[in-house]
């Protein structure tokens, strides 16, 4: 039967998105002859009812197609608004714009705000999860994590190299809001010393320890701290309870940094620099990981709606594709790092302070 999907990108954007566009169109078309309408800037482009009719090829060049490593989103994406102030307007575009399905592909609170206005106006809502934190509940694997993990390792690799030339500690701090997920990977990944994450509190003795052990059992006169965004000690209540980091007058970083220049376990003065990675972790080619992945996520979404089977979130779990019903992602997400994670026990028995003491 011919379909007309919507298809829309919501949230803080990441590389891989194109590639999940490109994804659903080429499935949509190539297997079912479906009409597929990008809705630009998510609710905002909903609540205008504007549309682009996305084709195969639409952005070739010499026949080369750009959308593969191409980071950001051709659709353009929103992550501020008020979407609920106009939701019975966004929730009557729908129909408006005669979809018969709706794939959205965001992160724990675009999908939250869609998930609401999707139940409220009876759409048959598709989820593709996307986002450097990857705090989506129920996925093991979220578009856009790996290329930002990559990002952060390379910026570690560059960072450690002139940390050993001068003997300093270089503090680097990483995106991920409320969770740690891409702290920890990177850190490890990166060879951190020091890895702070908001789940597991730090506290400064332990990361003034480390950097003095660093240097009387080892010889070690540099060391690389990564700090989450949203790390926290166990009392520091008024920077963990801030949520909008961007406010912060000094962001973490700079706070750690301050902490461990002022800490008095440490006789010699220490040379301390702080880098902040910011966007450049949302930037950058896919990685190939997560073009797999956004292509797999692209497919499967489609093969839902031919199904008929609405309001399901496809999701990664044990190297597989599968899908998950979006009101249960919603009700567990954002995810945090568990403490018991493997990843922490690894860190630790690499000799990295994780926090905790
Ligand atoms: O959720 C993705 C993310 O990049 C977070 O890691 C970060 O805290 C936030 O978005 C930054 O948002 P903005 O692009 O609005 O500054």
């Amino acid at each position: 039967m011919q379909k007309r999907i919507g298809i829309l990108t919501s949230g803080g954007d990441c590389p891989g998105l194109n590639c999940a566009i490109r994804a659903v169109v080429s499935h949509a078309k190539l297997q079912h002859d479906w009409e597929v309408l990008g809705i630009p800037y998510a609710t905002q482009g909903l609540l205008e009812r504007k549309t682009t009719l996305l084709n195969l090829h639409g952005l070739d060049l010499r026949g080369i197609d750009p959308l593969l490593s191409m980071g950001g989103t051709i659709l353009g994406s929103i992550n501020k608004g008020d979407t609920l102030a106009h939701a019975s307007e966004i929730i009557a575009s729908y129909r408006a714009l005669a979809l018969d399905a709706l794939i959205a592909i965001g992160g724990d609170g675009s999908l939250a705000i869609l998930h609401q206005l999707a139940c409220q106006g009876n759409w048959n809502l598709i989820a593709i999860p996307k986002t450097i934190d990857n705090d989506v509940a129920l996925t093991e694997r979220a578009i856009g994590f790996d290329t930002a993990v990559n990002t952060i390792v390379d910026a570690l690799n560059r960072l450690t190299f002139t940390a050993a030339s001068h003997d300093r500690v270089m503090v680097v701090e990483v995106m991920g809001r409320t969770a740690g997920h891409l702290a920890l990977h990177a850190g490890i990944a990166g060879g951190a010393d020091c890895i702070l994450i908001p789940e597991i509190p730090y506290s400064i003795d332990g990361v003034c320890h480390q950097i003095s052990e660093l240097r009387d059992r080892w010889g070690r006169k540099f060391a690389i701290v990564v700090v989450a965004e949203g790390a926290k000690t166990a009392n520091d209540s008024s920077i963990a309870e801030t949520q909008n980091f961007a406010s912060l007058e000094c962001g973490m970083g700079q706070y750690i940094a301050n902490q461990i220049k002022s800490h008095n376990i440490l006789t010699d003065r220490l040379d301390v620099r702080v880098s902040i990675l910011g966007h450049i972790q949302r930037g950058g080619i896919p990685s190939a990981l997560d073009r797999l992945s956004a292509t797999a996520f692209g497919k499967a979404a489609v093969d839902l709606i031919a199904r008929e089977q609405y309001g399901q979130m496809v999701a990664w779990q044990n190297g597989r594709v599968v899908d998950v019903p979006i009101v249960d992602v919603v009700a567990r997400s954002p995810l945090p790092v568990a403490p018991d994670n493997y990843l922490v026990q690894t860190a630790r028995c690499m000799g990295i302070y994780v926090g905790d003491g």
